[in-house]
């Protein structure tokens, strides 16, 4: 039942839309030339061994989940649905019919989801009651996050997938949260396109729970800390978590970071978070404080920041005056960052300077825009 740690399995590692590219850039820089990937929008799918899709579960900071792919048949009726689930071997990914399915499906005879996923359902109970599985599989499944399995029905084409790590990739670093929390996947993004990870000083003035810094600091490590459902999949039974190569990390030259943060509440979020985290070596300056009346040493390299964007975080006068106050403030001395709404009416005098990668998350469209230092 265990799959050899060299077989080839196919894999898709997804991302928000937008990403896809700087993904490919940061599977490259972390695990060198791999095998071309066939894309599509938001997914990059893979034949690789299964050794090296739990490392990049662990060691990638852009996705936000991977996917296994297990099965695919052309299905066009409820019998055969059932069927098909009733046969599959479930025993080497999942311990129990207990799991979250998700189910989206589009021009196929099959359309209602709701009831595709109560045939799937039927189909799993009725294959744990024929085959159930081990009792120590089963016992020690239960530990670890409830596997999410993936129905995808296009044309009538079913494709069958795992998520490998259960819950989303990207929550991971943040315990406690503020108004306006930025997904870490996105942070993280931001931080690779600045090479925020080369640079030695950096300062978030606007920092929230402090997302972007402690990803930055945490862009160059593996996250082992996170239970992820393949540890309880029987297949990967021979595969100990613990003993992926610490051979991983790549180094960070970052030695300080500096964050503000006008509000009281949120600004005890971002001490706890970094309270909570071991960087002895990292010189670590927090303060409660409004950084438009703030000067900072001129040493600090990178400024990045998810400003407020008048939504849930409110700013006062037009949003395109604000981020410019910040632009200004910034730009002549350090390289700047931004996450921005797409729509920020900022003049293209500004924006033509600067790398700027259009994303969706949450379907809401986002700009990540990077600036090198530009002399006033
Ligand atoms: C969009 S949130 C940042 C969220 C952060 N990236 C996170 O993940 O928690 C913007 C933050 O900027 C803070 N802020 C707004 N104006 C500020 C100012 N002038 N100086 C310092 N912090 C400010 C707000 O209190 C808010 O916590």
């Amino acid at each position: 039942m265990s799959i050899s740690v060299e077989e080839k399995i196919k894999f898709a590692i997804i991302y928000p839309l937008g990403l896809e590219d700087l993904g490919l850039d940061e599977i490259r820089l972390k695990f060198g030339e791999i095998e071309q990937p066939t894309t599509y929008p938001g997914v990059l799918e893979y034949h690789a061994s299964p050794l090296l899709m739990l490392e990049m579960s662990l060691f990638l900071k852009i996705p936000t989940r991977i996917l296994m792919r297990l099965d695919e048949y052309k299905v066009r009726d409820f019998p055969k649905l059932y069927n098909k689930i009733t046969k599959y071997n479930w025993n080497r990914v999942i311990c129990s019919e207990d799991v979250h399915i998700k189910v989206t499906n589009s021009k196929s005879r099959l359309i209602h989801s709701g009831r595709i996923e109560e045939s799937i359902r039927k189909g799993l109970k009725k294959n744990f009651s024929d085959t159930p599985s081990k009792k120590k599989d089963f016992e020690k499944s239960k530990s670890f996050p409830i596997p999410t399995l993936h129905f995808n029905l296009k044309n009538d084409l079913m494709t069958v997938s795992i998520d490998i790590s259960g819950t989303e990739l990207f929550k991971r670093s943040r315990i406690y949260s503020s108004e306006a929390p930025l997904r870490e996947n996105l942070a993280a993004a931001l931080v690779f396109m600045s090479e925020a990870h080369k640079k030695k000083t950096i300062l978030d003035p606007m920092a929230g729970s402090g997302t972007l810094l402690i990803e930055a600091l945490g862009f160059n490590t593996l996250h082992t800390k996170k239970e992820q459902a393949w540890e309880a999949f029987p297949c990967f039974k021979a595969i100990i978590k613990s003993s992926i190569s610490k051979e991983l990390r790549l180094d960070s030259k970052i030695n300080e970071v500096s964050a503000f943060e006008i509000d009281k509440k949120t600004y005890k979020a971002l001490e706890s978070n970094f309270n909570d985290k071991n960087y002895n070596e990292i010189k670590i300056n927090l303060k409660l404080a409004n950084s438009f009346e703030q000067n900072f040493g001129s040493s600090t390299e990178l400024v990045l920041s998810n400003p407020p964007w008048g939504e849930r975080v409110k700013i006062v006068g037009k949003k395109s005056d604000y981020f410019e106050k910040i632009i200004n403030k910034y730009l002549t001395k350090h390289d700047l960052a931004l996450i921005l709404p797409r729509e920020n009416h900022l003049p293209n005098e500004i924006l033509k300077n600067a790398k700027i990668i259009n994303i969706k998350s949450g379907g809401f469209p986002i700009s990540l825009v990077y600036w090198k230092k530009q002399k006033s």
